[in-house]
């Protein structure tokens, strides 16, 4: 079967089809450029763009590989946690699809999209210990199963990747300033700062950044003309902060669940030093680590029509008596947002 998958949570427009019968992925995302100039997101330019572009990039997708609106058997979209204006857009296209085209309709988490991404194209066994490192979200999930998750920290304030994109801000990097503070921190040098490592000592699987983010402003306002070689430093000891936090509550859960599977997702997953990291941490104590490939790990259709076709042989098949844009999956995160917006958008 062909699952169509929609992604508008944030400022990347991701259309991608699963094909279950040959198991492959077609993928095609817009990335938003125009939120550069404002330092973050603006919500209402993320909605307005994601209108003027979703349907000439499912055209677009579909033409290119030849297939039939006719062809797709189910719609998968993004029903939350995202901006609200955007995730409009997605359920609204992918309501409107459905219902014309006559075929089911599952809304996903975000979340979960990200969480199960490395297992499009590898076989990991459950349970797992999940980490989500994303723009929006920082997250440490034990993944007993699919559909049954049992979240075990979070940030209680920034997101990694809010933090990764504020530093480089400060640093006079453009939105989103993540992957280009991590090609400074290459140059940098070690210990020439020492940055706070918040809640690293704290038992629980918690995380926070917004201190460390102001611990870097405060060190920047009293650096007089900052030079190249004093940015990078400052990126590098900031990464490394970052790896150390990360690293850490991941060993403590995975060894206080008796688990020796980590997978790691999100956008923040793409950085090359964490993988090295992670995947020397995997090395030195015999754990099995995942990363989803690259282009899976920034938002994409892929992940959502992935996701889409779990949760229909899990319950479409099964249970033919659900209705469509009614299917209720187990657990905390999933739907909370969806729902509104079906009281939104009915
Ligand atoms: O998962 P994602 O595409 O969107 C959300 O769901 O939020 O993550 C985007 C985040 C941004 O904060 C971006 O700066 C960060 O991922 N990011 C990186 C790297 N590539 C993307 N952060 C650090 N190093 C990278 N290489
Ligand atoms: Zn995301």
């Amino acid at each position: 079967m062909k699952i169509l998958g929609i992604e508008t949570s944030c400022d990347e427009t991701g259309i991608a089809i699963y094909d279950s019968t040959v198991k492959k992925i077609l993928n095609k995302v817009y990335s938003q450029k125009i939120h550069s100039k404002y330092g973050g997101v603006v919500p209402e330019l993320a909605s307005r763009n994601h209108l003027k572009k979703i349907l000439p990039l499912i055209k677009s997708l579909l033409n290119e590989k030849n297939i039939s609106k006719y062809d797709i058997n189910c719609i998968a979209y993004t029903a939350g946690p995202g901006l609200f204006g955007s995730l409009v857009i997605g359920a609204c296209i992918s309501k409107s699809l459905s219902y014309s085209l006559n075929i089911p309709l599952i809304p996903i988490n975000h979340l979960e999209g990200h969480l199960l991404s490395p297992i499009i194209d590898k076989i990991i066994n459950f349970p797992f210990i999940g980490l989500i490192i994303s723009g929006g979200h920082t997250q440490i999930i034990k993944v007993n199963n699919i559909g049954n998750y049992n979240i075990l920290g979070e940030s209680i304030d920034d997101s990694v990747g809010e933090a990764f994109d504020k530093v480089a801000r400060l640093l006079g990097i453009e939105y989103p300033g993540g992957r280009k503070l991590s090609m400074l921190a290459k140059y940098g040098v070690n210990n020439k700062y020492k940055f706070p490592r918040p809640l690293i000592k704290n038992k629980k699987y918690n995380f926070s950044f917004s201190g460390l983010k102001t611990f870097v402003s405060n060190i920047i306002k009293n650096i007089k003309n900052i030079d190249y070689q004093e940015k990078c430093n400052i990126a590098k000891e900031f990464e490394n902060s970052v790896i150390d936090i990360l690293l850490s509550k991941s060993i403590s859960a995975l060894k206080n669940n008796n688990i020796n599977n980590l997978v790691i997702s999100g956008g923040v997953s793409a950085n090359t030093e964490i993988r090295k990291n992670f995947n020397n941490l995997g090395k030195k104590n015999n754990i099995k680590i995942w990363f989803p490939k690259l282009y899976l790990s920034k938002d994409n259709g892929a992940m959502i029509a992935y996701v889409g076709y779990l949760k229909y042989i899990k319950y479409f098949k099964k249970n033919k008596n659900l209705i469509k844009n009614n299917l209720y999956i187990n657990s905390r995160w999933d739907l909370e947002l969806s729902e509104l917006l079906y009281k939104k958008i009915k």
